[in-house]
């Protein structure tokens, strides 16, 4: 009866084994797991008052870890193991946010959020964990982790940085499954970016997103290209929150495919570029999308 159904579907038995030896093969010469950095924070840099001076800002800023290099002016750029720089012109940001709510989800050391901020929009919102206990751990990482690890504040370098741009950003604490419009308003712009991979439901992330997505989200994430070698398919590889905290590794067309099941109506790829680490060069490859509801 199954062979009676498959051909009846123009499948034969050679074609079907051809494809899955295609995928086996695929599955086997996919890339080892690229190096992604954990969204492990840096420790909270110690309480500073606003008597104190520029100059133990400055040295609170060098001695800070970064995952963000964000230009922070008068010469001063963080070493951040992530540069965005000249990769920005790439998700073809308008030149002004004027007037416009913005919404930057995982916001790490706020590199997203500040570049809202300096287009102007009249309010931004930066998202991210309190701590590392609110991150999707698999069961057996979390359960390695201590309690001092798993409650150690997040945000340091978004508030050095923030107060060394003066800057007015909201960095709000939250998950982005806790993204409601009741709790947290509609945005005209909302920014994900790279945490995709680190969510154990990355559609139930993209639908809280989209919930509260009044005009244009960014999403932007890693892919891998062999992921998308089947065109009636869509290609992901569990990886359970191993290595750098990588649940899964996705396809482009995967993304592309989830943005579209968390109900946005719109999706359009904006750009597809490698980049990496500043230390590691660029091992990554990285896809934009820009989707309306
Ligand atoms: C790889 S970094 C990406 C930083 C930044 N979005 C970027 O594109 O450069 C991942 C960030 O996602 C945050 N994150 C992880 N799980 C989250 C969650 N459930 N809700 C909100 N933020 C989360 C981490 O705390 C970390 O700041």
């Amino acid at each position: 009866m199954a062979w009676f159904n498959l051909s009846a579907l123009g499948i034969t038995l050679s074609a079907l084994l051809t494809r899955q030896r295609i995928a086996f093969e695929a599955s086997v010469r996919l890339p080892t797991p690229a190096v992604i950095p954990p969204p492990n924070h840096a420790p909270e840099p110690p309480a500073r008052g606003p008597a104190d001076d520029a100059g133990s800002l400055a040295n609170a800023i060098a001695a800070h870890r970064w995952y963000h290099t964000i230009d922070l002016g008068n010469g001063v750029r963080t070493p951040g193991y992530f540069d965005h720089d000249p990769y920005l012109p790439l998700y073809r940001l308008p030149e002004s946010l004027a007037g416009k709510r913005v919404l930057d989800v995982a916001t790490f050391d706020g590199y997203w959020a500040f570049q809202f901020e300096r287009r102007g929009a009249a309010e931004v919102v930066a998202l991210d964990l309190p701590n590392a206990a609110g991150l999707d751990l698999s069961a057996p990482r979390r359960a390695a982790m201590s309690a001092e690890e798993l409650a150690r504040p997040f945000g340091g370098g978004f508030a050095l940085a923030a107060e060394a741009l003066k800057s007015k950003v909201r960095r709000v604490e939250a998950s982005v499954y806790d993204l409601s419009p009741e709790r947290h308003g509609l945005f005209d712009l909302v920014h994900i970016g790279d945490v995709l991979l680190h969510l154990r439901d990355p559609v139930r992330a993209l639908a809280c997103v989209r919930s509260v997505t009044r005009e244009t989200a960014i999403i932007s994430d890693c892919f891998w290209p062999d992921l998308d070698r089947w065109p009636e398919r869509r290609g992901m590889v569990y990886e359970g929150g191993a290595g750098e905290n990588v649940w899964w590794r996705l396809g482009a067309e995967t993304i592309r495919a989830m943005i579209r099941d968390a109900g946005f109506g719109r999706v359009e790829e904006l750009a597809r570029f490698r980049y990496g680490g500043t230390k590691d060069g660029p091992n990554l490859h990285h896809v934009v999308f820009v989707a309306r509801p």
